[in-house]
């Protein structure tokens, strides 16, 4: 009964693979092993909930401080399942795009991820954007300096940098914005994610690591944002009062 928009996209910080694995005294690579388990049950979720937009946090630019090794575990498994994933996403009807600063991973990682791309480019149940050396600032960054070099181009001044402008120049400008960013293990920041595109999306929080979350998870999340009433800064769209003045500003009168 809320009066937020149908849930078109829902952007995924997944995060708790390392205290899962602790908790059950393994190591954190075990953690990262298991949570692409969970990548696969709540893609095919977010399908069968007929959601067209998902995307997920799997690296982010800050990401490449942890421990080498740690790093080079995250970076063999994303190739691994790049690799291997393609028949499951092309059976769920999944396209795959990414997101982040994509040159810069190892070049292994960046072949099987092409590969995948182009694999699922037909299409059109799902739109999977995973988010790979990503971050918010990087990202703004990259597409302001795209947007100006297209000023340049043009021969325009800087009043041409828009808001619009930037937002073209993003790294999947097609996909419409978040509406639900869902962040798992009880954290409550963004850690750079998506901060340009986020900037009205509702967010969740779960308690639950990644490894852990299931199904009715993703339906409480979904549930919840459909209590939710999105406002856009214009006001709760269902106030009978705010209908009220609008109609008095419609038939030109004042207060
Ligand atoms: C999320 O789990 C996976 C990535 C960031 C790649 P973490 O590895 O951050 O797990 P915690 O936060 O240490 O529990
Ligand atoms: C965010 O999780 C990055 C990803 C999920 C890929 P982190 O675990 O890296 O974030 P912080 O360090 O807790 O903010
Ligand atoms: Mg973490």
């Amino acid at each position: 009964m809320g009066a937020s928009p149908p849930l078109r996209h829902v952007a995924f910080i997944m995060d708790g693979n390392g205290r899962w694995a602790k908790a059950r005294g393994k190591l954190r690579t075990s953690g990262h092993r298991a949570g692409a388990e969970t990548v696969r049950r709540v893609v095919r979720h977010a399908g069968n909930l007929g959601i067209p937009y998902l995307t997920l946090y799997a690296f982010s630019t800050e990401n490449w401080s942890r421990p080498r090794v740690e790093v080079e575990a995250l970076m063999r498994l994303i190739e691994r399942f790049l690799r291997t994933e393609t028949p499951e996403l092309n059976a769920n009807g999944v396209r795959l795009v990414a997101i982040g600063d994509v040159d810069r991973l190892p070049g292994k990682v960046r072949r099987s991820l092409d590969g995948a791309i182009a694999a699922t480019r037909g299409n059109e149940r799902l739109t999977l954007a995973l988010a790979l050396n990503y971050g918010g600032r990087d990202e703004i960054v990259r597409a302001a300096r795209k947007a100006a070099e297209q000023l340049v181009l043009d021969g325009q001044g800087v009043d041409g940098l828009t808001a619009e402008s930037i937002a073209r120049c993003l790294d999947a400008p097609d996909m419409p914005n978040p509406d639900l960013v869902v962040r798992t293990a009880g954290e409550m920041r963004l850690s750079n994610f998506l901060i340009w595109q986020a900037a009205y999306a509702e967010l969740y929080w779960s308690a639950k690591t990644w490894p852990e979350f299931g199904e009715a998870d993703f339906d409480a999340a979904v549930a919840e944002y459909d209590r939710r009433v999105r406002k856009f800064g214009g006001g709760n769209p269902s106030d009978s009062d705010t209908a009220r003045l609008r109609e008095y500003a419609g038939r030109g009168l004042k207060l």
